[in-house]
């Protein structure tokens, strides 16, 4: 008999909380190394939550942090919009479910600080992820441009080009409301 014949093939329920960040997750927010030069936003965003204008949603599966999503509620507060950003999901853990669950989390702490709409941006070159988001009840709003920098642990600053499609829902449905309470 094959060895593949003697192995198998099966479905295991896994443990998934969705929870705001602690100061206990930031080193394994940089999944191994991939976000390590992200270090200094990750500890920025976590100060934003910690003075209330942010929140972190963590996926936590087994203490590490399967996915996530960041709410700023600073930037387009003149608007009264929430924005979305870093919304990710560590491979292994994809398609099952989760990033559904952390935006539905997230949509629900910004229907409870009584903002009733969203925004988020999708870079030109991940179109393809749009369908995540229309599943979700996401449209196209507009388009944005900018720039934006940050220094790695080793000192380097890294100036990145911003080029998004911007996507808004909004979260005027009583159920979603209700669902905060
Ligand atoms: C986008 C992302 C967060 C979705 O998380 P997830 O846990 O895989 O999402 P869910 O399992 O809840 O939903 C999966 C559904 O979303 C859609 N979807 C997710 N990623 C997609 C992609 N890249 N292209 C097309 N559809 C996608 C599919 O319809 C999929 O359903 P299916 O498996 O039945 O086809 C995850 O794929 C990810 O981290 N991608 C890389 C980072 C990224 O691009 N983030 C978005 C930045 S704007």
């Amino acid at each position: 008999m094959g060895e593949d014949a003697i192995l198998q093939r099966d479905t295991l329920a896994v443990p998934v909380t969705i929870r705001l960040c602690r100061e206990t997750d930031l080193p394994a927010l940089e999944w191994f190394g991939e976000f390590t030069p992200h270090r200094e936003i990750i500890r920025r965003t976590f100060a934003t939550q910690a003075r209330g204008d942010g929140s972190m949603v963590l996926a936590d599966v087994n203490g590490f942090p399967a996915g996530q999503v960041w709410i700023d509620y600073e930037r387009k507060r003149h608007l009264r919009r929430a924005t979305i950003w870093a919304v990710r999901v560590f491979p292994a853990f994809r398609r099952c479910g989760i990033g559904t669950r952390l935006m539905l989390a997230a949509e629900r702490l910004v229907t409870a600080r009584g903002v009733d709409e969203i925004e988020l941006g999708i870079d030109r070159d991940n179109l393809g992820v749009i369908h995540f988001y229309e599943r979700l009840g996401y449209e196209p709003s507009g388009t944005e441009r900018g720039t934006y920098s940050y220094r790695t642990p080793d000192g380097r600053t890294v100036d990145v080009a911003i080029d998004q499609i911007l996507l808004h829902k909004r979260l005027n449905d009583r159920h979603t409301r209700h669902a905060a309470q």
